[in-house]
This record gives C-alpha cells, structure tokens and sequence, in this order.
C-alpha cells in the first residue's frame, strides 16, 4: 500500500507542535519571542511574540531573544540549524528550544549537537497536530527536543516529564 507523503509527518512541512510540549518551552524559557518558522502570523500554532511565515522567509531575518524553532523538515533542514548557530554567536537568540528528531546520523543533527547542551528524547513518539486541529498521525521518526542557552537545569526540569533528559557531550 503506498502512504500518500501528507501523512508522513516527516515529509510534511505543516507538522504543528502539540500544546503539552508548548508548555513545557514555555516552562523552560518564560516566553517564546520568537517562531521563526511559523504556520502564519493572524492565527499561529505557536503563541510568540513574533512570527515569520514562509512569506517572510524566517531564514533572512533577525532571530532576537527566545526562540522556539520546529522548522519545515526535509533536505534543507540544515540551514536553519546555522542559523540558529549564526544568531546565537553574535548574541541575538538567548535561548533556544528546537524541535526536531533523533536523526543521529545526519549532517544536520552535529550542526544542532553543536550548539546544544541538552537533548530530550521523548518517551513516546509526539501527534503532531495537522493544519486542521486534529492530532495527526502518529509520525514514522523518533522526535527530539534540544536546549540551547545556559539555563539547562531549567530544560531539564520542564522536559524531564517528557523523556529523558541527555547532556551532550562536548
Ligand atoms: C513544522 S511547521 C511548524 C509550525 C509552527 N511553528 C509550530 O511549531 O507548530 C514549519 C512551518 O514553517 C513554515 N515555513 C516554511 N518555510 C519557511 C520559511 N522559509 N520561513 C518561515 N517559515 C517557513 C511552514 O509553512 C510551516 O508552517
């Protein structure tokens, strides 16, 4: 049987975070400034104090203060894992949480290890929520949630219900 690509969350773009996980970013950081990689700025998934869209191209912008990043998957993944590196070398991003996935064998993830000091690994695999509100299908890859800032102990308190909580090696 072939599954059609919109339900393969890691083959969408429009994968939106679940709320449960929203507020543990929100337990870890105060606030989110900051989605860069929003699904639109009148009704978005994520309560920021900003959104870029597609439109914007959340890549040219400058990311200031909290960021909560969960970007369109795929091959170009990778360049907003630089970006978050750029934005946070020059001070601009403070703190960061970004959702992605245990993709450990990728370019991307040693660009996003590189940065991050913990990395949750949730204990069962997250719904994300479709465009329309309803909890998507279970996805085919195995989430991870990474810190970047140097609060970690307060990651580790707000993931630690999450899954398990893992310090990266330097
Ligand atoms: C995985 S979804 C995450 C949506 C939302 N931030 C959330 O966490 O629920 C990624 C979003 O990024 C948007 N997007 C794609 N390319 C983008 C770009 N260059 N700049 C900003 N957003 C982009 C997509 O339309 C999509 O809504």
């Amino acid at each position: 049987m072939t599954v059609p690509p919109a339900l393969l969350s890691h083959e969408s773009t429009e994968h939106y975070t679940p709320q449960y996980i929203i507020d543990a970013v929100i337990a870890c950081i105060g606030a989110i400034d900051l989605d860069p990689a929003s699904n639109s700025r009148e009704i978005p998934n994520v309560p920021a104090a900003r959104h870029y869209t597609a439109q914007d191209n959340g890549l040219l912008q400058l990311w200031n203060g909290r960021v909560f990043l969960n970007p369109p998957f795929g091959p170009g993944v990778e360049r907003w894992f630089s970006k978050l590196f750029q934005e946070r070398s020059v001070g601009r991003t403070t703190e960061a949480v970004v959702l992605w996935k245990a993709a450990t064998e990728t370019a991307a993830w040693k660009t996003l290890t590189a940065i991050s000091c913990r990395v949750c690994f949730p204990s069962s695999r997250i719904r994300f929520a479709c465009p329309s509100g309803e909890a998507g299908p279970g996805p085919t890859f195995s989430p991870a949630l990474f810190y970047v800032g140097d609060e970690p102990k307060r990651f580790e308190s707000a993931f630690g219900g999450i899954g398990a909580v893992w310090v990266v090696p330097k």
